[in-house]
């Protein structure tokens, strides 16, 4: 691991700041985090967490579905979006990392990030910690009050997770942006053939910047539309890692029938993004009203 940025963890037990040696997390009070064999930090103390993180069979089928590029065009524009807003996309946090596959779009394309993987799934960050070794993996519950300094981050990513809108104002850097995707309505349309779909809250994008209370503005905000060609596998894995597979039990996603057509299944997002109000960074879209009542 190269060096931890300086004053960017804080002890989640006394709020000292933690420094790194040996594959140690220590603070000045001497309470320590070591290292997991697979290389993420568990910093989840005491009660840990009433939530649960994504399965070990959710994040295999994330990685298969990832790994066959269907959201490369999604990637491209979450990297797009956080390198035209971020003054110095320094530090690079992603709040639900998953196995860590945007940060590591931004880690390639952007010289001297430092990527943060936060996640409650020991099961995706032992990917995120293999995937991003130039950065850190940790495990915590974004409901808790995060592990790092005020000001700490230059980029929050925040794709199809949950979001802590107070704890992202706070870390955020001056200057700094936060980038959040959201499905919109008829996202996975397509998938049906293969099991049962969650629907979409419209005007998820409303609600999320609403969630902010005006203490974030839109920068911009894109959609993104286009048709991903899945083949059975590829489609039951779109199943299995999203939230249907919590109501759906994984085997009842239908079985692998093949060969067969690949399945014509939409991808719809909106990719937003949220920064200080005041704050002018070279800016693609407009930006818009803080109170959310527009549309
Ligand atoms: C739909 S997945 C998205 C993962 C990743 N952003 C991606 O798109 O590849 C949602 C992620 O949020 C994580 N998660 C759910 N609740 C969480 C919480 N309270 N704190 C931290 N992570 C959480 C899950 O473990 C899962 O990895
Ligand atoms: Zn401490």
């Amino acid at each position: 691991m190269p060096p931890l940025p300086r004053d960017l963890l804080v002890c989640p037990v006394c709020a000292s700041p933690l420094e790194e040696t040996d594959r140690t997390l220590a603070c000045a009070q001497g309470h320590r985090f070591d290292a997991a064999r697979q290389g993420y930090f568990n910093l989840l103390t005491g009660r840990g967490s009433p939530f649960e993180g994504d399965t070990a069979e959710m994040v295999d089928a994330r990685e298969q579905f990832l790994g066959s590029g269907a959201y490369e065009p999604l990637r491209r524009a979450v990297v797009a979006a956080a390198l035209a807003h971020a003054s110095a996309p320094g530090v690079v946090l992603d709040a639900g990392a998953g196995t860590g596959y945007y940060l590591d779009g931004l880690a390639g394309t952007a010289p001297g990030v430092f990527p943060v993987a936060l996640d409650l799934s020991k099961a995706a960050l032992r990917r995120a910690a293999r995937r991003l070794p130039g950065g850190i993996s940790i495990v915590w519950d974004v409901w808790r009050p995060l592990p790092f300094a005020s000001g700490s981050v230059d980029v929050l990513l925040n794709v199809f997770a949950p979001r802590n809108a107070d704890e992202f104002v706070r870390v955020l850097a001056p200057g700094g942006c936060v980038v959040v995707v959201t499905p919109r309505p008829g996202h996975l349309a397509g998938l049906e053939a293969v099991g049962p779909l969650l629907s979409v809250p419209a005007y998820k994008a409303d609600d999320v910047l609403a969630s902010f209370g005006g203490a974030l503005v839109e920068a911009a905000r894109e959609d993104l539309d286009y048709v991903m060609s899945l083949p059975q596998d590829l489609a039951r894995s779109a199943l299995v890692m999203g939230p249907a597979a919590r109501h759906a039990r994984a085997g009842q996603a239908g079985p692998v029938v093949g060969p067969a057509a690949p399945l014509e299944v939409a991808a719809r997002f909106t990719v937003q993004v949220l920064v200080a109000p005041g704050f002018s960074p070279d800016r693609e879209g407009p930006i818009r009203d803080p109170e959310g009542t527009e549309g």
